[in-house]
């Protein structure tokens, strides 16, 4: 009698174990990226700017079992990580289901925590970087650092947070390394909890970022962002002078912004710090973000947590409701497809006199932004 209650018990609890499995895993995974369009997005990419299309992203293009048994299990795994970390809130915690991601904090966490690096190029500190200085930069100047590589005294003027990498203003593999390098050192200097790259084309909404990362614990393994192809990239990995062989990883796309949790950055040091990120990414001979995914995905066996709310422009942009601004953690603004590529926002200011819909994004976040038109409501 005992015995027979006690496996119903048994059962019981099981069948509430796996039901609250389905419920927090529910959480929506971001739209996939036909494959196609992910590739033509990464070709794209790599024309106009002269980096010569790596090997490693045309192999990406031949889909095969091992690929799709790749993508599965690692989603396997990203899936049973969440749910593990989801498996036990803090008492009292309340989840917040607006926000799309209603996970619970783990740590409080302040804008001194996270050290957010900026990846640009001096061509671009006019046309680009003032943009965000103005905007969200304004509000953050302690946590966000500029990786540029070129002088600029009225940069410096701005912001004491520049740092010029010496490395080649190229666009190339290697000169996009060269700054991944740098600002993986510096956040190892900087001591602070979280890591987080983005570009100069990226808004970055920090309360939201704050939200995000305090629902993880920065001493685990955490690498956030969001993947621009629909699969594992396949790539070539040199094992030694004169052997080959394939790998495969998730890897999230630079251009959207991704954060990497401290307890990760530090295993990531022997293939990372130093002069190491540049031989790592020499071995796959692919650009800084899949470098990234290549070390902690294959390397490290750490799988990458996609989260929706990291935008680059190699999406459409137009689809991210004005309703859940509040909720992103990175937007953007380009071209796609040959079309002009920015969010969909009213107002306060007109499509010619804000491109980018960045300082009207700035003044729906931060109304009292001093230089944001005051009769404007939101
Ligand atoms: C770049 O070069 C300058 C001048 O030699 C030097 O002071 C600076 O530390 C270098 N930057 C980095 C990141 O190595």
């Amino acid at each position: 009698m005992l015995k027979r209650c006690g496996r119903r018990l048994l059962l019981a609890l099981a069948g509430a174990l796996l039901a609250c499995l389905l419920v927090l895993t529910a959480d929506p995974p971001p739209p996939p990226v036909p494959a196609e369009r992910g590739r033509r997005a990464l070709r794209s990419l790599a024309g106009p700017s002269g980096v010569a299309p790596a090997p490693g992203l045309e192999a990406a293009a031949a889909p095969g079992a091992l690929v799709r048994e790749v993508h599965s299990l690692s989603e396997y795994f990203s899936l049973l990580t969440r749910s593990r970390r989801d498996a036990g809130p803090p008492p009292g915690s309340v989840p917040r289901p607006a926000a799309g991601h209603p996970r619970p904090p783990a740590e409080p966490l302040t804008p001194h925590d996270v050290f957010i690096a900026v990846k640009t190029t001096k061509k671009f500190h006019r046309a680009r970087l003032d943009l965000l200085l103005e905007t969200w930069i304004s509000r953050h100047k302690e946590m966000t650092y500029i990786f540029t590589d070129g002088e600029d005294a009225a940069l410096a003027r701005r912001t004491g947070n520049v740092v010029n990498t010496n490395c080649s203003a190229a666009h190339s593999r290697q000169a996009l390394s060269c700054k991944m390098a740098v600002e993986y050192d510096r956040f190892i200097e900087s001591g602070r909890k979280w890591f987080c790259h983005v570009d100069d084309d990226n808004y970055v909404n920090v309360r939201a970022l704050l939200r995000l990362l305090a629902s993880y614990p920065h001493t685990q393994d955490i690498y956030l962002g969001k993947p621009s192809l629909d699969r594992p990239i396949q790539a070539t990995e040199r094992v030694s002078e004169s052997k080959v062989r394939p790998v495969h990883f998730w890897f999230a796309t630079g251009g959207a912004g991704f954060c990497i949790s401290r307890g990760l950055a530090l295993k990531m040091s022997p293939w990372a710090s130093g002069g190491h990120f540049m031989s790592t990414a020499e071995r796959i001979r692919l650009p800084d973000d899949c470098t990234i995914g290549y070390i902690v995905e294959a390397l490290l066996g750490v799988p990458l947590i996609r989260s929706g709310l990291f935008h680059s422009h190699l999406e459409n942009l137009q689809q991210v409701p004005t309703s859940e601004l509040h909720e992103q953690v990175t937007l953007s603004y380009g071209m796609f497809e040959n079309k002009r590529n920015a969010v969909h926002i009213k107002g306060p200011f007109s499509v010619e006199a804000d491109p980018s819909r960045f300082r009207s994004i700035h003044c729906h976040l931060y109304p009292d932004t001093p230089w944001c038109p005051h009769t404007a409501i939101f």
